[in-house]
């Protein structure tokens, strides 16, 4: 198990009805609040209501930025950077997704970014000493932007979509009954994308953070369970506040204690992905993870192991033939992802495999993913790409 630091400073108030602790949350940083959100999920459900009524009985002057899109450009960033500076915004609200939070996050850093250029901003983003408070109300299970300090903005002149560090929330308020009226669809898409996280963690040379493997785990199988049972029962409290948890842990680093870090193989090539052809995050994951999984269990005998660990503790399997072991758990997760119904190829989305070897020499750029789990060169993209099709 190796060294590690954790410093998470975000308040999380999770469960039914934490948003009473929505004024006293705002207040300690002023009464000019930017009020971010996104294509109107938030008005249907009536959360934009309660929120403006509370900011209103508190005296708070509100300045709304609204339709952040899925995958947020860098078009909505500034725009909120124009507004922060133009009404002299104290603290901003994020109600949303993850692609309205993170979103929030550019732009709590961009209102004091020097430079003219915020997408130079994006594309050198780290850590920024300086960036307006922000508190958040979350919508969608997924991404875990509630819980950590990253952000991922879309540039569609660019063909780019970039990860960067940007700020952590002070509080976020995580009421799993705001997620009742997430759809099917996006249900689905966040609960792979969850998955994601810990996969990308689990999946690492480090093999004896026995903490981090119990809770990561933990969380694909709660995952699983509690997603069925949303797709099922929509409302059903119990299901979408584990989702909702497990979101919030699965992004947090907690799952990744003490283990070697791996560049997040599948991420890296989805970004691709989404940066090209507009898709949503989840589905081009679980799409990419099952045939990664194959691609590196088959060019490197050594990841054998991690996946028979995988096969026996996460998807309940057993036998004494180590080999067919680990590919029977990918099929078993193949057969879980498809009945919560996400399209498994990428022909199915439309997306052909014109940009294959651009988006394989983006995604690995420095070869970045020589550190992967199992090594990826740009031909081992490539290939992995082809096999989604
Ligand atoms: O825009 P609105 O109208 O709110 O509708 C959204 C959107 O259409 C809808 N939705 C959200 N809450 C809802 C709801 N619909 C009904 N009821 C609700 N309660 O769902 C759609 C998708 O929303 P979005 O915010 O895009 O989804 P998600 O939370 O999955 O965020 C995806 C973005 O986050 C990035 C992804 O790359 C993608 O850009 N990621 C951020 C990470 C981070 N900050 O750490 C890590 C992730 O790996 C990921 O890369
Ligand atoms: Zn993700």
């Amino acid at each position: 198990m190796l060294s590690f630091k954790h410093d998470i400073p975000t308040k999380l108030y999770f469960g039914e009805g934490q948003i009473k602790r929505l004024a006293k949350s705002l207040e300690p940083f002023g009464k000019n609040v930017l009020l971010v959100y996104g294509g109107g999920s938030i008005k249907k459900i009536g959360l934009y209501d309660e929120v403006i009524k509370i900011l209103k009985e508190n005296d708070f002057n509100i300045t709304e930025c609204d339709g952040i899109e899925p995958n947020p450009r860098i078009t909505s960033v500034k725009r909120g950077v124009e507004l922060c500076k133009e009404h002299n915004i104290d603290v901003i609200l994020a109600v949303g997704g993850g692609s309205t939070i993170d979103c929030a996050k550019a732009i709590a850093v961009g209102r004091y970014y020097a430079g003219d250029d915020l997408w130079e901003m994006v594309k050198t983003s780290f850590r920024r000493s300086k960036a307006l408070p922000l508190v958040d109300i979350l919508t969608l299970s997924a991404t875990g932007s509630e819980f950590d300090a990253g952000g991922v903005i879309s540039n569609l002149d660019t063909n780019e979509k970039l990860g960067a560090v940007y700020t952590y929330p002070s509080v976020s308020i995580c009421d799993p009954t705001y997620t009742f009226s997430v759809s099917p669809y996006q249900t689905a898409a966040g609960s792979a994308d969850i998955m994601s996280h810990i996969f990308e963690g689990y999946f690492s040379r480090t093999m004896d953070g026995d903490l981090s493997d119990g809770i990561a785990e933990t969380i694909l199988k709660s995952v699983m369970k509690n997603c069925k049972i949303a797709l099922k029962d929509p409302t059903n409290y119990a299901a979408r506040a584990n989702l909702m948890a497990d979101s919030s842990v699965a992004c947090s680093g907690i799952p990744e204690y003490g283990k070697q870090g791996t560049g997040w193989p599948c991420h890296a090539m989805e970004h691709e992905l989404s940066a090209y052809y507009d898709i949503t995050h989840g589905v081009g994951l679980a799409i990419l993870t099952i045939r990664w999984m194959r691609h590196i269990l088959g060019k490197d005998a050594s990841a054998m192991e991690r996946f028979v660990k995988f096969a026996k503790n996460v998807m309940g399997l057993s036998g004494d033939d180590e080999r067919k072991l680990a590919f029977a758990g990918i099929d078993a997760l193949e057969n879980y992802f498809k009945e919560t119904g996400i399209p498994m190829t990428l022909t199915e989305l439309g997306i052909d495999d014109k940009h294959f070897e651009a988006m394989a020499a983006h995604a690995n750029a420095d070869g970045y993913l020589k550190d992967a789990f199992v090594a990826l060169t740009n031909e081992d993209i490539v290939e992995i790409y082809k096999a989604c099709l």
